[in-house]
């Protein structure tokens, strides 16, 4: 097919995506190694949450509804029941009062984020509005969804050294600057890479900011309480006339299923819900209607609770541990405050080679990461060191090939600052 400019925009095999196939490849070219793979995005598939969904899926399909809900279109802003579960779920435990009207379920809520990049975005009352990310690094799956180029703008961020090798990011808001060449903000919370949660405070001052000028907040909670419930410290989901919390399933067990959610005003949400129904009609309703007895009987609350979040502090717990044990304390390495989500975020201060080359370095280590520089969507400032001194550091492996991958990591960095220091010497 000859690509039109949008065409070759979208077609584009760049950033994270090159990386991962990079993984791929790698994997595949080297059979019969093992590799310690801390790249991974996709959840671990846990025995008690997979028991969970077989159960539901097979109680759903013994009721009336599944015909109706297999064999009928149904509304574009979602299935009825799942949709009632979700108000029922919101209103029960943060008093919300939401209502049908404030709810719309899309395949995923990457595509969520597809509508609201672009029709929000680009040429706007003869102004070229753009997507704000108030900090970054953030999630670098906003990165490549608009459809031209130039829609997303960011700014660096405050960085607080909060011990001896921990730091945590916070918005600047001595440069932060929200007013009308914004069509809309999206920040994920808790974040993915960073593994940070910025505060009730910082988020209302942002939410406070965009509303004079009439900008939506979404908040994209992929990893937030109540499902599937991945922060590691006392959080809420924050709700305004202006702020549009987004779940999704996906790390609850259910990626396969594509089921992301909206809630917030009906004048955000019904733009957003005709662009989704020209592209697809509605969300498939099946995982919906599982999920809604899930929902329903408390159960996938109580398992994002006790079983998932657990399961991931478990890791993280232990990671943080392998790190303090195997790193060389001279070395300036920082951990991200590691407050949720399936990953750690890993800082070298003056690193003497660029993460892409650490990353392979590491992998003639037999070990997998994600380079940060490509965690960094809409910020346009290339003398900004510190982009290419992260890395991200999933908690997905198993314990084994956790602890030796961060062993070879330290390894490696050592090796690299020492190398540094000896030829300074010479
Ligand atoms: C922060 C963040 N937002 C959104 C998504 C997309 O999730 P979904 O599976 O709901 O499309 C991801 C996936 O990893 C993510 O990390």
């Amino acid at each position: 097919m000859r690509l039109s400019k949008t065409g070759m925009k979208m077609n584009r095999m760049s950033g994270v995506r090159a990386i991962m196939q990079d993984i791929i490849l790698t994997m595949r070219s080297a059979k019969d190694v093992h590799f310690y793979n801390l790249s991974a995005g996709n959840p671990v598939v846990l025995p008690e949450v997979s028991r969970l969904w077989r159960k539901y899926f097979r109680q759903f399909s013994d009721t009336d509804e599944f015909d109706t809900v297999l064999g009928r279109y149904s509304g574009s802003s979602g299935d009825t029941h799942f949709v009632k579960s979700v108000c029922d779920l919101f209103n029960r435990r943060y008093g919300w009062g939401i209502t049908p009207e404030n709810v719309l379920v899309t395949p995923g809520s990457q595509q969520l984020y597809f509508y609201v990049i672009n029709g929000a975005a680009g040429m706007c009352e003869g102004k070229h509005r753009k997507i704000l990310f108030p900090l970054s690094p953030e999630y670098t799956g906003y990165a490549n969804q608009g459809v031209h180029d130039g829609m997303m703008a960011s700014f660096r961020p405050r960085i607080e050294k909060t011990g001896p090798h921990e730091f945590k990011y916070h918005p600047d808001f001595s440069k932060l600057k929200i007013d009308d060449d914004i069509g809309a903000i999206i920040l994920s919370r808790p974040c993915n890479p960073a593994g940070n949660v910025i505060s009730d405070e910082e988020l209302k001052k942002i939410v406070s900011m965009a509303k004079e000028h009439n900008v939506p907040v979404f908040v994209d909670g992929a990893y937030s309480p109540p499902i599937p419930g991945l922060a590691f410290e006392e959080m809420t989901p924050a709700f305004d006339e202006n702020v549009i919390h987004c779940f999704s399933l996906s790390k609850a067990g259910m990626p396969g299923a594509r089921i992301g959610v909206a809630i917030g005003s009906p004048r955000y949400l019904a733009p957003l819900q005709a662009f989704h129904e020209t592209m697809c009609l509605h969300t498939s309703a099946i995982g919906q209607a599982v999920a809604a007895y899930a929902i329903d009987s408390g159960e996938l609350e109580k398992a994002s609770e006790e079983i998932i979040r657990k399961y991931y502090l478990e890791k993280r717990d232990l990671a943080l541990k392998v790190i303090a044990d195997s790193f060389d304390d001279s070395i300036p390495y920082y951990v991200h405050k590691a407050q949720g989500t399936l990953f750690m975020w890993m800082w070298f201060e003056g690193l003497p080679v660029s993460s892409q080359e650490l990353y392979e370095r590491l992998k003639k280590r037999h070990t997998l990461v994600v380079p940060g520089e490509d965690f960094f969507p809409g910020l346009e400032d290339d003398d900004w060191k510190h982009k290419k001194e992260c890395i991200r550091v999933s908690l997905t492996a198993s314990d084994e090939d956790l602890e030796a991958g961060l062993v070879q990591i330290a390894e490696e960095v050592k090796y690299l600052y020492e190398a540094q220091r000896v030829h300074a010497r010479a």
